[in-house]
């Protein structure tokens, strides 16, 4: 019988959500490539949303959004950031990571935010954020970390969400993006 996996919006989280997806992110994401010193100066921003997947009452993903505001080219941009994708060990490939992604599209539509973005291994993992309509930046959008340091987060890649138009400006672009302090 095919499991039912019911999704959940929160748009402002509690210190004792966090403290749940931390934990859930502990026992599911294994070894991450950024030392504990480095994810500690560029992963800092407490302002973000969730979506969350479950399978009878059980947690089984989640991932983040960050609503942001940015300048580009002299136009102000809405947009939003997706970061923390993570699904359950043992309920993998069964398309969860797809809905959290495709809920997480329709709150920024709801929002009516200009554009998406995330930053993930593209050759690993470039073909799961395809599949709801992000490509790769040609040039990869830069954060500032905790002490104000530029950086860039490699493996940016964007989405069209209600501006087509800021989009291919993005895209056709040689200039990186600025996305605000923290990376997601
Ligand atoms: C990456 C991750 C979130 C995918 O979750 P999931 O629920 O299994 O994803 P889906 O079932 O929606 O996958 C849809 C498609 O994306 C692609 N995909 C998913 N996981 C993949 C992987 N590990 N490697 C390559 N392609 C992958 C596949 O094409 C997959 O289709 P298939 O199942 O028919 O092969 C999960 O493996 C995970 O939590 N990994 C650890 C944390 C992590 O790396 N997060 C990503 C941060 S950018």
């Amino acid at each position: 019988m095919k499991q039912q996996i019911t999704l959940k919006y929160t748009e402002k989280p509690t210190e004792t959500d966090f403290a749940k997806y931390n934990e859930f992110a502990a026992k599911n994401w294994g070894k991450s490539n950024d030392s504990a010193e480095d994810a500690a100066k560029n992963f800092f921003d407490k302002n973000k949303s969730v979506v969350t997947a479950y399978i009878n009452y059980e947690l089984v993903g989640l991932c983040f959004i960050h609503f942001r505001t940015t300048n580009f080219n002299g136009k102000n941009i809405s947009f939003a950031g997706i970061g923390g994708v993570v699904t359950h060990k043992e309920f993998r490939h069964k398309g969860i990571a797809t809905k959290l992604l495709q809920e997480a599209i329709q709150k920024m539509q709801d929002k009516v935010v200009d554009i998406a973005l995330l930053a993930t291994d593209i050759p690993r993992l470039g073909k799961l954020y395809s599949i709801v309509g992000f490509v790769p930046l040609k040039n990869t959008y830069v954060f500032d970390d905790i002490n104000d340091v530029r950086k860039p987060d490699p493996g940016g890649m964007i989405a069209p969400i209600c501006s087509p138009e800021i989009y291919s400006e993005i895209v056709n672009s040689p200039e990186a993006l600025f996305v605000g302090k923290s990376a997601f």
